[in-house]
């Protein structure tokens, strides 16, 4: 496997640690578009391996990976889990709900029991936003970002990236950025640290990215993010290449922002109908976990020739792997990585 820069792409990133010159991993904010392009392209060899009927390499032999989730997950938490044992670590899963946070234990605290057990790299899912960036301050070790809060998702924004990458490119299109693509984003925008992270993905790789939401479930000022806001869902999808849904995230409401889901569902869910109303070949996204027959039906969720709903899962864990690969590299002394800042 490759350990050093040696894809094909190379040349459109500096060489080296210089291509990916940051410890941690705690948001897309962070990242130069040429960092993001790196990270997709180190994916490509980890969905390659795991395709093969054997999906294992020894390139993270020895280290310790802890994965601390303070929310609940299941596609995050399980890829990171596959992402780091497939690459030869040793994984430790810590569930808050089962951990001495249930005892009063802070997270600080927490952040630097972890630290002396000397991981080698800590996944963090923490419902308060910033908590992954506190954690960083703490530790000795890469950190990266599982969902933290309303903040940021960065490899949700990673793996949608690399499966709409894909799907682009079965449909014969070679272009590895997203410059002319138009993409909703529909839902949840307020709470939704997948939006965010998407908004911040999708626009540094060039594409023009629509929110939708009602007035209250869309953040006040987001137009200064330089994306383009609408409340009426068929006219976001007038033209849209991509819609990616997202569900209600009532854990994170406080009162009433939707009067009944039947008229969310009426208003903003993605039906087979509305769907018609966009492009022929409108590709149908979602991060999940979904609820159908509130932000989408079925019938769309599951459309073979449009639906890329599960390739996101499996990018998922190429993208996790690249990312741990990536983070671990100084401090495995791979080649042309020491002088990392
Ligand atoms: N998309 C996502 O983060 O899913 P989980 O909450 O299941 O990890």
């Amino acid at each position: 496997m490759a350990m050093t820069d040696t894809s094909p792409h190379a040349a459109r990133y500096p060489a080296g640690a210089q291509a990916f010159p940051h410890r941690d991993l705690l948001g897309i904010g962070q990242l130069e578009r040429h960092e993001i392009l790196f990270l997709l392209d180190e994916a490509e060899q980890w969905v390659e391996l795991n395709r093969q009927r054997t999906k294992h390499v020894d390139a993270l032999a020895g280290l310790t990976i802890i994965n601390a989730f303070f929310e609940n997950s299941t596609r995050t938490l399980l890829s990171f889990e596959i992402a780091g044992k497939r690459l030869g670590a040793d994984v430790v899963n810590m569930h808050a709900a089962q951990s001495s946070v249930k005892k009063g234990e802070t997270l600080i605290d927490t952040a630097i029991t972890l630290n002396a057990m000397r991981a080698d790299a800590i996944v963090i899912r923490h419902g308060s936003s910033g908590a992954t960036g506190l954690i960083a301050d703490k530790v000795d070790c890469p950190v990266l970002n599982a969902g933290d809060g309303q903040h940021e998702h960065p490899t949700q924004a990673l793996l949608d990236a690399l499966a709409l990458r894909h799907a682009l490119r079965e449909r014969g299109e070679t272009a590895n950025d997203f410059t002319g693509l138009t993409v909703v984003i529909c839902g949840d925008i307020l709470h939704s640290r997948v939006a965010r992270s998407n908004l911040l993905c999708l626009q540094a790789l060039g594409a023009t990215v629509r929110l939708c939401a009602p007035p209250a479930l869309m953040p006040a000022g987001i137009e200064a993010m330089g994306a383009e806001v609408f409340h009426d869902f068929d006219a976001a999808l007038d033209g849209a290449d991509v819609v990616m849904m997202l569900r209600l995230q009532t854990e994170r409401m406080s009162g009433q922002f939707i009067p009944s889901a039947r008229e969310y569902h009426h208003l903003y869910g993605l039906t087979k109908t509305r769907l018609a109303g966009a492009k022929d070949d409108t590709l149908v996204m979602h991060p999940g976990p979904m609820n159908r027959g509130v932000e989408i039906d079925s019938e769309v969720a599951d459309m073979i020739d449009r639906s890329i709903i599960t390739r996101q899962v499996e990018m998922g864990v190429a993208i996790r792997m690249a990312c741990l690969d990536v983070l671990t590299r100084r401090a495995r002394g791979v080649a042309g990585w020491g002088d990392a800042a």
